[in-house]
């Protein structure tokens, strides 16, 4: 991660208050090192399908709405809406599996919530939002302090100087409605969960602090920590120590008039891998603030078919996650939410987690890092994304950057996903194109991949022959066969072959079982369909030449208004090898037991 990273995502810190996203401030790395005050709790709501609150009837919006946060108290004059009256809901969380009347809902959603906040001189109060689906528009007291659109990456607006004495008024417009020149589109397999969906914090930090920081190990390096600090503030020019203690490695480095500094120091550290999961204190130490993290080191690279994790090789035993709570199916959020899911992934002996299809929250990405999983971490650049419209671009765009930008320094995210199955076309590839290039000016230490199709050239003779291949590390794909392509009996039938030398990484396959609902293996949604397609499924992978990897779909069943058979999906996708309710289905077992035999072939 060079210069070239500094100068991008400074530049878009810069560019920031230029873009649709206006008066949004740059991000803050590491949110829950800092001192933080949580928003998070029972906020006052209002429903409103027709936008009433934003928009007159003539259609002309207002600040003089909802925002306004009035009290109906004087009932002698007329005021048609009142937050203080109204139902909650709880932040962080979806509105859909809070709220039986909100299961459908698409629309917008008003939330509001008072807080007071007494801010010592000399400090600075930031208003971070880890997440809201899919469009916010928030204001502080009356005052619009701007809009963020994208429902899986956090945005942070600055309020020192926007507070009040006594008791604040947050107002947020929540609008969850798909669009076509949305990222994602308006078609997708998953539940739209709309909401506040993450936790909302106030970050304090000194009036010049450390906003953003980089450490990792320097590119194929494993005796080079590389990295750099910025300063955001008045006063730019500061020294700065970098301290990790472990490692006996101190490194005092002096920012310039940017707030910048970069630095290269030997050290030996001992590399992180799934089975010994090593993380180090590191600590940056500027004269006016200091912020601690807890890092990995490690390397990640191909030669040939093969992916080599500090130099060894490695098979990625992994499984596909949406970012969905067990029991409840609703937005996943917490760290135990994450411990969840991941612990079920750890009895399947997996290595590797796919957070499809759209960046998940910090909680899952640092929890799998202390539980020893590779992570493909992607954008919701999904199917029918409208691919010359310059706003899909850069919304997807800064999608990337803010994926990257806040798991810059989590060494176990050796993937960034550009797309998931995505029709062939020139403007789709000039659009990926784009993403790839701009993925690789702001990180050079991970692989690049994305979810392909794949072909049969031939009957019974498959292989990958997008031209997205060209601009991957690996050859990607999603592939079916045996549920949308054939029965299960056709994996005994069908070879793969590849024109390129790359490493093979399979990213979606399985098929539907109800957990508890037992018949013949030729009936569909039966557990004994799904276990003989995982049986065939897996030899068949044992003929793919060069796989190094797969994340068969899904870990979990997980909600879709696609899915649609009574009694058994009831709206949910029965993908999973676990159901909503923890059971494991047979196929589990199958799984279990090739990732068990794949554990001892790549000791
Ligand atoms: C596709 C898609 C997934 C979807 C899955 C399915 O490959 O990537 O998001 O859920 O197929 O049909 O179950």
């Amino acid at each position: 991660m060079k210069q070239k990273l500094r100068n991008s995502l400074f530049i878009l810190g810069a560019l920031v208050p230029l873009l649709s996203w206006a008066q949004l401030a740059p991000q803050i790395m590491n949110i829950d090192a800092r001192q933080v005050t949580s928003l998070d709790g029972q906020w006052k709501t209002i429903v409103d399908p027709f936008e009433n609150g934003y928009y007159d009837y003539r259609l002309n919006p207002y600040d003089d709405g909802y925002a306004q946060d009035r009290t109906y108290s004087d009932r002698t004059k007329l005021q048609e809406y009142d937050f203080e009256t109204n139902k909650t809901l709880f932040v962080p969380g979806d509105w859909n599996t809070q709220r039986p009347q909100l299961y459908y809902y698409e629309g917008t959603v008003w939330y509001r919530k008072h807080f007071t906040y007494d801010l010592q001189p000399g400090k600075r109060l930031f208003l971070n939002f880890g997440a809201v689906n899919y469009e916010a528009i928030v204001w502080l007291n009356g005052k619009r302090l701007g809009s963020h659109i994208g429902g899986f990456t956090a945005f942070n607006f600055e309020i020192t100087n926007l507070l009040k004495e006594g008791v604040n008024s947050l107002v947020v417009k929540v609008d969850n409605k798909r669009r076509p020149e949305g990222v994602p589109t308006v078609n997708a397999d998953w539940w739209n969960f709309g909401g506040i969906t993450r936790p909302v914090t106030l970050v304090e930090v000194p009036s010049t602090y450390i906003r953003d920081y980089y450490v990792q190990l320097k590119k194929n390096d494993t005796n080079t920590i590389e990295g750099w600090v910025q300063l955001d503030g008045d006063s730019k020019s500061q020294k700065v120590l970098l301290d990790i203690p472990e490692l006996k490695l101190k490194k005092e480095v002096e920012t310039d008039a940017d707030g910048y500094a970069s630095f290269e120091v030997k050290a030996k550290p001992v590399l992180w891998t799934p089975e010994e999961p090593k993380l180090y204190t590191v600590s940056l130490a500027a004269q006016s603030d200091k912020v601690t993290d807890e890092i990995g080191f490690r390397t990640i690279r191909t030669e040939g078919t093969k992916i080599l994790l500090n130099g060894k090789e490695i098979f990625c035993r992994g499984i596909s996650i949406h970012e969905e709570t067990a029991y409840s199916s609703g937005r996943a959020y917490s760290k135990d939410h994450a411990r969840t899911l991941l612990g079920w992934a750890k009895e399947l002996g997996c290595n590797f987690v796919r957070l499809a299809h759209y960046p998940h929250n910090e909680a899952m990405v640092r929890e799998a890092e202390r539980m020893g999983f590779l992570v493909w971490s992607e954008i919701p650049v999904y199917w029918t994304i409208h691919w010359e419209n310059k706003d899909t671009y850069r919304n997807a765009e800064q999608q990337l950057c803010d994926m990257i930008g806040r798991d810059k320094n989590r060494c176990n995210i050796i993937i960034w996903s550009i797309a998931n199955e995505t029709p062939v076309s020139e403007p789709r590839q000039a659009f990926l194109a784009s993403l790839a290039e701009k993925a690789r000016s702001l990180d050079n230490v991970r692989l690049i991949g994305a979810a392909m199709e794949k072909s049969e050239v031939e009957p019974g003779v498959l292989t990958v022959n997008d031209p997205l291949g060209k601009l991957l590390d690996i050859i990607s794909f999603n592939e079916y066969v045996g549920w949308y392509d054939g029965n299960a009996e056709k994996c005994d039938r069908v070879n793969w072959t590849f024109d390129v030398q790359k490493p093979v990484f399979i990213s979606e396959w399985g098929g539907g079982a109800l957990y508890g609902h037992h018949g013949p293996k030729n009936e569909r949604f039966t557990e004994e369909y799904q276990e003989d397609l995982y049986i065939r499924h897996v030899n068949m992978l044992k003929r793919v030449p060069g796989l190094a990897g797969t994340t068969p779909w899904i870990l979990k069943d997980f909600r879709s208004p696609r899915r649609q058979v009574p009694g058994i999906q009831d709206d949910f996708n029965r993908k999973g090898v676990v159901s909503d309710q923890g059971q494991k289905k047979k196929a589990f077992f199958v799984l279990k037991k090739w990732y068990e035999e794949l554990k001892e072939a790549y000791k």
